[in-house]
């Protein structure tokens, strides 16, 4: 015990000691590396769990998103059935809804229905990460503040689990139709546009870590429900797979990048999770950190594999170029209009949100 602590002591002498470079993570819950920036850059939260040595000087934490979006913790979360219409849903306001369909282990389902809604609105699922909420989500992002500015509706799953990851590893979880996690978000979809008026051909999936690989889920098994998903840290669709195992196991062999296939072998993945579908599969667009320990950077290269097997796109992007609206050692690689890919080099777990960029992929912005 006291030896434990003793190396631990160390390790943070050590971490302390180290400094970070430009765009490196500096601290963040969890976070065990260095937590001074190099010259000239200066330590940002980014969120709870990331933060960023950024030029320049520190700036305060991100604010809340809108002061016209009340607190969920504020006790002006509504409780009840579902709604009927968009109308039924108080604006802006995070709103837990039930009643939405099939919720095999009791998905927690939020929705924010900004001020003004277009007709025929766009609707973006947002799944968190783990330990995380849809009220932490919801308050740690951008999502429901540009929904004020863009007029869509935003779903916030909320995970039952303990350490609340998603099931993304069972075989229901995997499967169309077949159960578990990935069906009560399908289903609270699908509800959103038989009962809100959501536009069937807008329906978006984004998550972070545990909810981007939710999101490869949610692209990979109900291409007929979700026609985007944008995958922020997370990995190619079935990798994390643990058959047999309880729901929401945790797998290191595809979390340390060591779970390596061939582009066909990772699509076939894809088409066994829904055999019969021939429509147009979701558009994609997948980030990752060079410097990431949790799900490392190898699953970017064979979530590259999955998504351009399964669009029939060439192996190596047609362009990989940086953007002057990311930061330096950001590269944008886009392999055909459905699949771009985007590392962050010197990032770790997980790439901060850039949801302006996510709408435009979207279309929505
Ligand atoms: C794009 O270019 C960057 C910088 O040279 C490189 O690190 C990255 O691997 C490239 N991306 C892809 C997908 O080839
Ligand atoms: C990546 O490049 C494509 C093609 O130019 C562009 O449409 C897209 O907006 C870019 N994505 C990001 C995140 O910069």
């Amino acid at each position: 015990m006291f030896k434990l602590a003793a190396a631990f002591t160390s390790l943070i002498a050590l971490a302390a000691a180290q400094t970070v470079a430009e765009w490196g993570q500096c601290g963040g819950i969890g976070w065990t590396g260095g937590t001074v920036c190099v010259a000239g850059t200066s330590c940002n939260v980014i969120n709870a769990y990331y933060s960023q040595c950024l030029p320049g000087a520190a700036s305060a934490p991100p604010p809340p998103p809108t002061t016209t979006v009340s607190s969920p913790g504020g006790g002006s979360t509504v409780t009840g059935s579902a709604p009927t219409g968009l109308s039924s849903i108080p604006a802006s306001t995070l709103t837990q809804f039930n009643n939405f369909g099939t919720n095999p282990n009791n998905v927690a389902m939020y929705v924010y229905k900004p001020k003004k809604v277009l007709s025929s609105p766009p609707l973006i699922v947002a799944s968190h990460y783990c330990q995380g909420t849809a009220q932490a989500y919801f308050q740690g992002s951008k999502f429901a503040s540009l929904a004020e500015t863009y007029g869509y509706v935003v779903i916030f799953p909320s995970s039952p689990h303990s350490g609340t990851c998603w099931d993304v590893s069972s075989d229901e979880t995997l499967t169309h139709n077949g159960g578990s996690d990935s069906l009560s978000i399908a289903n609270a979809a699908r509800f959103a546009v038989s009962n809100w008026g959501v536009d069937p051909n807008r329906v978006f999936a984004v998550g972070t870590s545990s909810g981007a690989m939710m999101t490869s889920v949610l692209a990979g098994a109900y291409p007929d429900v979700f026609k985007a998903g944008i995958v922020d840290s997370g990995v190619a669709f079935g990798c994390f797979a643990v058959p047999g195992q309880p729901e929401d196991s945790w797998n290191s062999q595809c979390a340390e990048g060591q779970l390596i296939l061939t582009g066909a072998q990772w699509a076939a993945k894809v088409t066994a999770a829904f055999p019969g579908f021939t429509g147009t599969r979701p558009k994609m667009q997948v980030w990752h950190g060079t410097a990431d320990t949790t799900l490392y950077p190898q699953n970017f290269f064979e979530e590259i594999k999955q998504w351009t097997t399964v669009f029939g796109y060439p192996a190596s992007p047609v362009s990989n170029v940086t953007e002057s609206y990311l930061p330096g050692g950001y590269s944008n690689s886009t392999f055909g209009p459905n699949f771009q890919a985007i590392l962050a080099q010197g990032v770790g777990h997980t790439v901060p949100l850039f949801e302006q960029q996510y709408l435009q992929f979207l279309g929505i912005a």
